[in-house]
């Protein structure tokens, strides 16, 4: 894959550089990092275009390092707020809605349960695989997000509108996981404004009716699913 010098950056996550080029995104990932996972995150996004998340393609180039995707028009919503905008959870939990309506069934995602045993520790998988078991029989399963904050959000007009990118830690399990792994995103980051993601998600925690106790113990899960992406 050659460039032709008009490529521009365009964003930059730990593993790979984003740039435009010629009316498409390039993602460009380190050499180091395995091209099984690149694979894998362009099942992930097959699943998602599948289940009407999102109309972004990804394509194959020439290297195996690099994925050309549909070009999202806009701004990360992080930029939004770093602006002044005020509305970012209210987007946040409109997302969550949308994805946790969307139907999981004929797709094909992992489920939580499946890869959090491959990634845990002996000791923490005998604590903590029949907790998501016992949460993922009592609450239905949907496709979760599984790393939603204001960089996988990019607003792309003036009204709004927006687009969800970055779905590779998507899985299907309780959307109690999703909210449980945005609290442990921005303890991280951003812990001043927990309370207020709290406090605008808690009525569709309601609907769901999802115990606190619950949201707890999958706080607890993410923490411990988080440690071992360092
Ligand atoms: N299809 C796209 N169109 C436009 N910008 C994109 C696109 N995909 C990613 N980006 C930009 O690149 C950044 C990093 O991409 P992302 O897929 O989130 O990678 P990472 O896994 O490193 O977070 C995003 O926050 C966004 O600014
Ligand atoms: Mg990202």
């Amino acid at each position: 894959m050659i460039f032709d010098g008009t490529e521009k950056i365009i964003g930059r996550g730990a593993q790979a550089d984003v740039i435009e080029y010629q009316g498409y995104a390039y993602k460009i990932y380190k050499p180091s990092y395995p091209a099984e996972w690149i694979e894998f995150e362009k099942s992930q996004q097959e699943a998602v275009n599948r289940a009407g998340l999102s109309d972004v393609k990804y394509y194959d180039t020439d290297d195996l390092h690099i994925v050309k995707m549909d070009l999202v028009v806009g701004d990360v919503l992080e930029k939004k707020v770093r602006e002044g905008f005020t509305g970012a959870f209210d987007i946040l939990a409109d997302a969550f809605r949308k994805i946790h309506s969307a139907d999981p069934v004929r797709i094909n995602m992992p489920r939580l349960s499946e890869t959090a045993a491959i990634t845990l520790s002996p000791e923490e998988k005998e604590s903590l695989l029949p907790s998501i078991d016992r949460l993922s029989a009592k609450y239905k399963e949907c496709i979760c997000h599984l790393d939603m904050h204001f960089l996988n959000i990019m607003i792309t007009d003036d009204k709004y509108n927006y687009t969800i990118i970055d779905w590779m830690n998507a899985r299907i399990a309780p959307p109690v996981f999703d909210y449980a792994r945005t609290h442990v995103i921005l303890e991280e980051f951003a812990k001043d404004i927990l309370p207020y993601y709290e406090s605008v998600i808690t009525p569709d925690m309601n609907k769901l009716e999802l115990l606190p106790e619950d949201y707890a113990e999958a706080i607890k899960i993410c923490y411990a699913l988080r440690q071992h992406e360092k």
